[in-house]
C-alpha cells in the first residue's frame, strides 16, 4: 500500500536525490557540483522554500519512500526568500556571489502568482515509475491547493522532458507559457503548465 505523508528530516538524502533527478542538467547548472548537499541542507532547514514543511513522501511498505514533491503556495515564496538566499550563502560562500546573475535569471522566469499552488518539483524513483505512484502524488497537490483557498495549480516543465509533459497533460495540466534560459552556454525551455481546479 503506497501512502503519502508529509517529509520528515529523515527523509533529507532520499528527498534531495529524488528532486535531482526532475533536473538532472538544470540543477547542477544552477547551484553547482555541491547541489546534493546543497538541497539537503535546504530541506533541513526551517523558513526556506524547500524545508520540509513543503515537501511531501509517497511511501510503499515497510517506510520505503520512493517518491517526493515539493509544493507549495505561491505567497510564501517572497516571504521564504531571505532565509533560502541566507542558507545559500552559508553553503556556497562567493560562489552564490558569482551566480547570483543566473538565480536572478531563474526567479524572474519561474514567477509563481500569489493565489496559486507551485509544483515546484515531483520525481519518482526510477524503479518505481508508471505505476501510478506519480498521479497519487500529483492529485495530492489537488487537495492541498484546496487545503489553502487556492483554484489554480502550476509547475514548469523542461520541453525536454516529454514523458512528464505527458503525464501532467493526462492529468489536466495544459501549457500557457514558454520561458527560454540560457545559462553557461546551456539552453533551458520551461514550459509553465497550469490547471484549474473545480470550485
Ligand atoms: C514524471 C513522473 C513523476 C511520473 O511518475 P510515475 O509514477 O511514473 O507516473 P504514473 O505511473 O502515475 O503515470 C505515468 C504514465 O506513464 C506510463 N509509464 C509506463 N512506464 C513508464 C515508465 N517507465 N516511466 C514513466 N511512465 C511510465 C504509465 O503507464 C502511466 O500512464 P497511464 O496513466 O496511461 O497508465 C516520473 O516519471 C518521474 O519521476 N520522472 C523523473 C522526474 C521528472 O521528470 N519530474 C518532472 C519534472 S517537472
Amino acid at each position: 500500500m503506497a501512502g503519502i505523508r508529509k517529509a520528515e528530516i529523515s527523509d533529507a538524502d532520499v528527498v534531495s536525490s529524488l528532486i535531482l533527478q526532475t533536473g538532472i542538467r538544470f540543477l547542477p547548472l544552477v547551484f553547482g557540483p555541491q547541489v546534493k548537499l546543497i538541497l539537503g541542507r535546504l530541506i533541513k532547514t526551517p523558513g526556506t522554500v524547500f524545508y520540509i514543511d513543503n515537501v511531501y513522501v509517497l511511501e510503499i511498505d515497510e517506510g520505503k519512500v520512493v517518491g517526493a514533491m515539493v509544493a507549495y503556495p505561491g505567497y510564501i515564496i517572497r516571504k521564504r526568500s531571505l532565509k533560502t538566499a541566507l542558507v545559500l550563502f552559508e553553503m556556497m560562500g562567493m560562489e552564490l556571489i558569482r551566480r547570483i546573475r543566473v538565480f536572478r535569471l531563474v526567479e524572474s522566469k519561474n514567477k509563481v502568482n500569489k493565489d496559486e499552488f507551485y509544483i515546484s518539483n515531483i520525481a519518482i524513483d526510477s524503479e518505481h515509475r508508471g505505476m501510478g505512484y506519480g498521479t497519487k502524488l500529483l492529485k495530492y497537490s489537488e487537495e492541498l491547493a484546496k487545503e489553502h483557498g487556492l483554484g489554480k495549480l502550476s509547475l514548469d516543465v523542461e520541453n525536454t522532458n516529454s514523458n512528464a509533459i505527458e503525464f501532467y497533460k493526462r492529468l489536466g495540466y495544459r501549457g500557457t507559457k514558454v520561458k527560454r534560459m540560457y545559462i553557461k552556454g546551456s539552453q533551458f525551455t520551461f514550459v509553465r503548465m497550469q490547471k484549474l481546479l473545480n470550485k
